[in-house]
Parts: structure tokens; C-alpha cells; sequence
């Protein structure tokens, strides 16, 4: 059994979630629950983000301690998981005394090594925002926008990492491992930005102008800054558990690669004589009208207002149907409700209804041996053979989209066979041969119909386990055996009937 390790970005504490946090989480959890089917040991791991200046700032404004707002949003984030079936093992706060350790006793390492350095930092400074800006802060004319305030250039005695004794290093491992950063068009985003020369990583804030943060071992005058703290959440979380590290995947937005995860962290790792991880899954960005979706940007709705009227299901479905893993996606609610409409009540619900309605009227409630296959029945089975293969090589590359797009593909001949044999005209018909074709068609249909259903289990694990449930149908054994067909389902009694995907009340489609 092969050690999975994969993790995602921890979130910061200081906004609500939007679909962007939702669409990470799903998109790792399918990965997840992919890897776990097929037998790997799976550890996944997600969290919050807690420590910096803005939620020191935004605890101010609300006159509570920072913890109290940390603890108040972190349990927020966290909540949000079970409404969107997040198979997580493990859930770690930056604020949690096991991450505090192991980033103090990292540092010290790197310090001990001579990795870490006092000197100066010089850069813009805004009084009112209480933080350091940078040049891509600056109006296109080069003046500091109003809500700066009164911005000044200060020089500050801090501590920093040597990143660039290690550019030459992370040049020639990223050569050696062009896979690296998956998609690859992304990895060559980081050998471009390491065709200048890096400069050294600034670590720390003064204490007394940032006290929310993890105290440095060896200056506790000053806390560690930003990345320092969260990206070795990865490490910490699993620091006392034996076997789970290296990570196989981290999956983070195309946002935070480069220079974080790209650069500061692979570096940061080597330097500390840690094994890295396999590789970064960048994804991009959910965009609507045009720009991504954040909280800063206005635009962000509640995934979970999702999740209450149509399910988990049908979000985590639309998630990753839509998205081409390493591109943006648009997101309205009119694409969600094209696709649930097209996909999921018509496609899937209505084969489900016509499954349990003609096997209850025509079989009375029992899945029929199939006898000899036809011409129909072959070409079906034949799909079959080929989507299968497709779809879990498919799911082996993260290319999910037109993995789903080829389940949707063999659904639509499912319900196109049943067109085809017509089971209603069948059931009417006294001839012998027919009869014997009847049950051949229904239990085509139900074959197929659970073969689909088990293949979306990473996706939609409620609505397989409804049909399962529904079809009479118990799993057994591995999951890719499971997805062989065969006769799992002779003698199987079906329920009455599902309503797996409620048609929305017209007022729906209207945003
Ligand atoms: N706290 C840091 C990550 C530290 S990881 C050691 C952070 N937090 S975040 O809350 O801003 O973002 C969390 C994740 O959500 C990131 O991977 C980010 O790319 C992703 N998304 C935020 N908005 C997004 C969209 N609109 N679309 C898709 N994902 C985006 O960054």
C-alpha cells in the first residue's frame, strides 16, 4: 500500500469562505478519495491560516483578542468541510501549540546553520495600514494609493533566510524534475522568475509592531512573517507521525506558486535537510464577470447557500465538471444551473427513474439474469471497456473534467439504449424471443447505470451510495473491480423510486 500524503493551502482567518475555498477542498478531496479507492494509504490534510497583521488588525477593530476572531473563523472554515463531504484526516491551526514547535525548532535549525542572518530592511511604509507595501502597490503613476495613507521609507533591523545561496541548487533540481509543478506550463513560470537573481527572504517583524505571530527562538524581540509560519504546516501537522511525509501533492491556487511554494518552500526544506514533496498541483482561479472571485473583490457568494439547495453533490459535480485543472473557470449561477439541469436531473436522474420504473413494472422489483447480447448490448459493454480505461488514467492526471465528460458521454448511450430496446414496448409483446430481450435491456440498463455510479464516487460519494442503495446493490471488494461489468446486480431488488436531483422551481433560474 502506497503512502499518499497530499495537502492544500491552509486559509487565511480573515475573510469568509468563498467558492474558490470550496473548489480547493473538493478538488483535493477527489484526488483523495481517488487514491484511497484505488488502495493507496491516504493522509489529507487541510487548515487555517491564523497568524499577521491583518487579523491583528481586524481583531482590533472588533475590540477581541486575535485568538478569539481565529478561533471564531478557523471553526468556520472547518465547518464548512462536512458540508462538502471532505474526506480530510487532519485539520491544523497555525495557532495550534505542535505547528508553534516545529516552526521554532526549524528556525533554529536554519539559524544554527548560518541560513538565517540579522540585517536591514529597507522598503515603503504606511502608518495606517500598519505594513510594508511594494512597488505593485503603487498607482500607475507611482503615487501610494489613499488608503494608505501617509507612506514612508523605512530601514528596520530584521532577520532573513538566505534563499539565494540556494538559487543555483533550485535551478538545477527543478531541471532534474520537470515535472515538478504540474500543469508544466506552470513550472516554467518558476524557471523564469528564477532568471533573476533572488533576492533574501525578509523573516521577521518587530514585536512591538506585530505581536500575532510565532516568537522567533533565537530573537524573541521579533515573530516569524507570513510564510515562514504557514508553509510549514505541512510539516508540522505530520512531524510526530511516522511514515506520512514526504508530501505526494500539494494542491494550491496559481496565486501562492510562485515564490512561496516554488521557491521559498522547496529551499527552505533542502536547507533544513528535509525531503521535499513530490510536487505542486497549481490550479486557477474561479472568476466571475470577468474577475476572480474574493472576498476583497465583493463578488464572493456562499458555497454552502450551494450546498443547501442543490447538495454537495451537485456543487462538488459542477466543481470539477467544469474546471480544467491548471485554467480558470467562470463561475454564475446560470452555468451551475445549465449543468445541473442538463447533467444531473435529466441525464443521470432520469436514467435512475427509468431504471427502478421499468424494473419494478417489468421485473417486478428484481434485476433479470441478462441472457445473450445483442448487437446493442456489445456496442454498450464496448463503451464501457474504453470509458473506463480512459476515465481512471484520466483521474491519474488530473484531467477530471474530460474524465467526467466521458462518464456523461457513456450515461447519455445508456439512456440512448434504453431508447432503443424500448423495454415499454418489449413488456407488451407475448413472443418468447422478446421477453427474453426484455430482461437482457433491464439488466443492461441496471448494469450499466451502477457501473457509472461507482465510477462517481470520488465525485458525488452521497448520490453513488443513493443509487447503490436504490439499485439493491451492496459493494463488495476493490473499487476497480467494482467498476468491471459483470452480474453484481442479478436478483437485486430495487427500490420504488429516487429523487436523486430535484428539478429547481422556475424562480431558480433567475440569479
Ligand atoms: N493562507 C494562504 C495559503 C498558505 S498555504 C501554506 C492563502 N490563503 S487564502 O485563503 O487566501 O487562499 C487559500 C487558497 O484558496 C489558495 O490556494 C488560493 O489560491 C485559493 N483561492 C482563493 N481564491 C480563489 C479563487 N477565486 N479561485 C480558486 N481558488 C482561489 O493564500
Amino acid at each position: 500500500m502506497a503512502e499518499f500524503y497530499i495537502t492544500k493551502a491552509i486559509d487565511y482567518v480573515n475573510g469568509s469562505p468563498h467558492i474558490g475555498h470550496a473548489y480547493e477542498k473538493v478538488l483535493t478531496d477527489v484526488i483523495a478519495r481517488f487514491h484511497r479507492l484505488t488502495g493507496d494509504s491516504v493522509y489529507f490534510l487541510t487548515g487555517t491560516d491564523e497568524h499577521g497583521q491583518k487579523v491583528q488588525q481586524s481583531a482590533r477593530k472588533k475590540g477581541i483578542a486575535p485568538q478569539e476572531l481565529a478561533d471564531a473563523m478557523s471553526a468556520e472554515f472547518r465547518g464548512m468541510l462536512p458540508r462538502l463531504e471532505i474526506s480530510n484526516d487532519d485539520f491544523i491551526r497555525t495557532t495550534e501549540e505542535r505547528h508553534k514547535r516545529v516552526v521554532r525548532e526549524l528556525l533554529q535549525r536554519l539559524f544554527d546553520k548560518g541560513d538565517i542572518y540579522k540585517g536591514e530592511y529597507r522598503g515603503f511604509y504606511s502608518t495606517r495600514q500598519e505594513q510594508f507595501l511594494q512597488e505593485k502597490d503603487r498607482n500607475p503613476d507611482g503615487s501610494w494609493p489613499e488608503i494608505y495613507g501617509e507612506v514612508s521609507e523605512i530601514v528596520e533591523p530584521n532577520y532573513f533566510f538566505k534563499l539565494r545561496s540556494y538559487q543555483g541548487w533550485l535551478w538545477e533540481f527543478l531541471a532534474r524534475s520537470e515535472d515538478f509543478v504540474f500543469p508544466r506550463y506552470r513550472q516554467k513560470q518558476v524557471v523564469e522568475f528564477l532568471k533573476e537573481p533572488l533576492n533574501d527572504l525578509c523573516i521577521s517583524r518587530p514585536r512591538e509592531r506585530l505581536e500575532w505571530g510565532i516568537p522567533l527562538p533565537f530573537d524573541e524581540a521579533y515573530v516569524t512573517y507570513v510564510w515562514f509560519d504557514a508553509l510549514v504546516n505541512y510539516y508540522s501537522a505530520v512531524a510526530d507521525k511516522p511514515g506520512v511525509w514526504p508530501p505526494a501533492w500539494h494542491v494550491i491556487g496559481k496565486d501562492i506558486l510562485v515564490p512561496p511554494h516554488a521557491v521559498y518552500w522547496p529551499i527552505m526544506l533542502h536547507a533544513a535537510g528535509i525531503e521535499l514533496p513530490r510536487g505542486i498541483l497549481v490550479h486557477g482561479w474561479w472568476m466571475t464577470s470577468g474577475s476572480k472571485v474574493s472576498k476583497s473583490a465583493g463578488n464572493a457568494l456562499n458555497p454552502l447557500d450551494l450546498v443547501d439547495e442543490f447538495g454537495a453533490d451537485a456543487l462538488r459535480y459542477f466543481l470539477i465538471r467544469e474546471m480544467n485543472v491548471g485554467q480558470d473557470g467562470d463561475f454564475s449561477r446560470e452555468l451551475f444551473l445549465a449543468r445541473y439541469n442538463s447533467d444531473l436531473a435529466n441525464d443521470l436522474g432520469n436514467l435512475v427513474n427509468r431504471a427502478l420504473n421499468m424494473t419494478n413494472r417489468f421485473a417486478g422489483g428484481s434485476v433479470p439474469a441478462a441472457a445473450a447480447a445483442g448487437d446493442a448490448e456489445r456496442e454498450l459493454h464496448g463503451l464501457w471497456e474504453r470509458t473506463r480505461t480512459d476515465y481512471i488514467a484520466m483521474f491519474g492526471q488530473f484531467q477530471f473534467h474530460t474524465a467526467l465528460e466521458r462518464l456523461f458521454a457513456f450515461i447519455s448511450s445508456i439512456n440512448a439504449y434504453v431508447e432503443k430496446r424500448a423495454p415499454w414496448k418489449l413488456g407488451k409483446s407475448a413472443v418468447a424471443a422478446d421477453k427474453e430481450l426484455l430482461q437482457t435491456s433491464l439488466a443492461t440498463i441496471a448494469e450499466a447505470l451502477r457501473l457509472a455510479s461507482v465510477a462517481l464516487r470520488p465525485v458525488m460519494p452521497a448520490a453513488t451510495d443513493k443509487i447503490n442503495g436504490v439499485l439493491g446493490y451492496r459493494p463488495e471488494g476493490a473499487w476497480l473491480d467494482e467498476l468491471a461489468w459483470g452480474s453484481r446486480l442479478t436478483g437485486a431488488r430495487t427500490a420504488e423510486a429516487l429523487v436523486l436531483f430535484p428539478r429547481p422551481a422556475p424562480s431558480g433560474a433567475v440569479p
